[in-house]
């Protein structure tokens, strides 16, 4: 039984420093927006020149209007016509033209809104203050959903990503999952009884006592590894939608400050990370692909009761939050 459906949340849309002078396409539910600074802060309207259709995306930002580049009309943030050259008669009007959304910055990232403010503000974990991070922003070919799961699945890293994470090789141990609600979402907490198998938990994973892989509405992942001292690593991934469902994914890694400098562990862990999502995308443009030629909308799936977090993910997105104190063994 749900206690609540949240409302419109904040979504991260893109690096705060890939917005410069010119204006910004980027996807918000898969609607395609353009994205400006105005004077006033973050302007984001709909990315289509009402005249002809062309990407407003494409065009120029003048002062707080933001230009077509076909015919030179200019609108506000309001999404008002506030210029059309060649029109000697041509008066601002306040007729909205353009669907809108609302825009802020925080934490060096871009987030967007459509219809009423939120009453939340946009989500930074608490690690963002005390850890010292980096950004990355890539795509995957695939549905949200399935992407997601991709994220907080440890049962694909002995075969996907084998060496890496977990070895197909070694022998299985037991690990006890709990999984639990948050504020927004869902989380798992995986207690294992030995180490990863894989060469990562070798470099990374001395002192680790537990891992925890979090869903967040309206579509945030954390993948966090503790140690007794508190969070040692963790991955925040803002992911949205673009056009034909593919999604794109800020990858925010945390790293705790300790002697070993930051720069240090993120050079050794990047390379990790991105043969990992290499591995990762490819299976899920495959997965993605497949499901495509069979027709069938939303995919027909097994679901066992070791896919534990897919239901989870599937109601953290629709916003549907329910008391959750599950308990599990996998062997991993
Ligand atoms: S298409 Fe934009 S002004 Fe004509
Ligand atoms: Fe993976």
């Amino acid at each position: 039984m749900s206690d609540s459906h949240l409302p419109p949340a904040w979504v991260a849309v893109a690096r705060a420093s890939a917005l410069k002078r010119k204006p910004l396409s980027v996807y918000y539910q898969g609607e395609p927006v353009v994205i400006f600074r105005d004077g006033a802060g973050i302007a984001a309207l709909e990315d289509r020149c009402p005249h002809r259709g062309v990407p407003l995306s494409q065009g120029h930002v003048d002062g707080s209007h933001i230009r077509c580049v076909y015919h030179g009309w200019q609108f506000n943030r309001r999404g008002e016509l506030s210029l059309m050259p060649g029109d000697p008669d041509f008066r601002p009007c306040s007729r909205q033209l353009l669907k809108t959304y609302l825009g802020c910055e925080k934490e060096g990232l871009i987030w967007l809104v459509a219809g009423e403010a939120p009453t939340g503000s946009p989500f930074v974990p608490e690690i963002h203050s005390t850890h010292a991070y980096r950004t990355a922003s890539v795509s995957i070919a695939a549905p949200l959903v399935d992407v997601i799961e991709n994220l907080l699945d440890p049962l694909h890293t002995h075969s996907i990503h084998a060496g890496i994470i977990r070895s197909d090789k070694k022998a299985r141990h037991r690990c006890d999952v709990t999984v639990t609600h948050v504020r927004d979402g869902y989380q798992a907490t995986y207690v294992e009884q030995h180490r990863q198998s894989g060469v990562l938990s070798r470099v990374f994973g001395g002192g680790i006592i537990k891992s925890v892989g979090r869903i967040r509405y309206p579509g945030i992942v954390e993948i966090e590894y503790h140690s007794a001292r508190g969070i040692e690593l963790a991955v925040v991934i803002y992911l949205h939608v673009r056009e034909d469902e593919a999604c794109q994914l800020i990858v925010r890694s945390y790293f705790r400050r300790g002697v070993v400098p930051v720069c240090l562990k993120a050079w050794v862990l990047f390379p990790f990370q991105w043969v990992t999502f290499a591995q990762d995308r490819r299976i899920l443009e495959l997965q993605h692909k497949t499901n495509r030629r069979a027709h069938t909308e939303p995919p027909a799936y097994i679901v066992t009761h070791c896919d534990i977090m897919r239901r989870y993910i599937e109601r953290a997105l629709a916003g549907d939050i329910a008391h959750t104190d599950e308990h599990k063994v996998l062997m991993l």
